[in-house]
């Protein structure tokens, strides 16, 4: 019995650091949809023109993924979902070749399992509700799937869109390839840099818990429809095409 005490003043302790360590922890928050963001490799290395304009590795030729979001409406969130599931690197090193590929970090340092770190412990913990989600392993696999499922450079390719230092393109054209193939409003995202007005920098597709696509809450592009867009081909970390 003279534990007893000892106890409950561990459970608040632990409750307390718990809370300290996790201001963002929101289990609570059931979320209604996923974004699967999806990002053009170029512009993220040209993005505010601070960072290293060749910073593609080699093999990388389509859209890769950013992450896959639970979310309410247009809030991603909850986050953070579960703090005693942290990332193993071990549980996914079958997947390695082709995260690689599919979901590099165009960070300078290229720190990919920092990347993929964040991802898990941001988003997929959140994720493990469904059991097509319930380990580490099956959310990246999952993702991965869906990187190759909705592959955003050949829709744009069957439109004529393609990535050219000469040619631009009109924000509209591109929302329309994608409204056409998917059947869904994506939203689409652009990037103000200083070697153009915009370059084609995101597309945000939204699914159900089924998986399936849906509209996005808001799909309204953030780029600047007056303007043309442009979509720059990738130069490669080791200079060859
Ligand atoms: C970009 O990074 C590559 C590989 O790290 C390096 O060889 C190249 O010099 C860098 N270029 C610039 C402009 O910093
Ligand atoms: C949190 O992660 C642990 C370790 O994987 C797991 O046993 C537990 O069920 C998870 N909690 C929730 C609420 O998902
Ligand atoms: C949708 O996104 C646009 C572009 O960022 C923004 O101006 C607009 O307020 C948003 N609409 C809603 C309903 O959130």
């Amino acid at each position: 019995m003279m534990f007893l005490p000892l106890i409950l003043a561990l459970l608040c302790l632990n409750v307390a650091s718990f809370r300290l360590f996790s201001p963002e922890y929101d289990a609570d928050d059931d979320f209604n949809l996923f974004v699967f963001t999806q990002w053009w490799p170029q512009t993220q290395c040209q993005a505010y023109d601070v960072m290293n304009k060749t910073c593609v590795p080699p093999g990388i030729t389509k859209w890769t993924i950013h992450g896959l979001w639970p979310t309410v409406g247009e809030e991603h969130k909850p986050v953070f979902c579960n703090n005693s599931w942290p990332f193993n690197e071990g549980d996914i090193e079958d997947l390695k070749p082709k995260l690689e590929l599919q979901w590099p970090s165009f960070e300078s340092h290229h720190d990919e399992a920092g990347f993929w770190k964040h991802e898990w412990e941001k988003h997929g913990t959140c994720s493990t509700v469904l059991p097509y989600l319930d380990s580490e392993h099956k959310y990246f696999e999952v993702t991965l799937s869906f990187n190759i499922k909705y592959d955003i450079f050949s829709v744009l390719e069957q439109k004529g869109i393609v990535p050219s230092n000469e040619k631009t393109y009109q924000v509209k054209d591109i929302e329309n390839a994608l409204l056409d193939s998917y059947r869904v409003h994506p939203t689409v995202y652009c990037l103000p840099v200083k070697s153009s007005e915009q370059m084609l920098s995101y597309v945000e597709l939204c699914l159900n818990k089924e998986p399936s696509l849906i509209d996005c809450v808001n799909s309204t592009a953030h780029c600047d429809y007056s303007k043309p867009v442009q979509y720059p081909p990738i130069v490669r970390l080791d200079g060859v095409m």
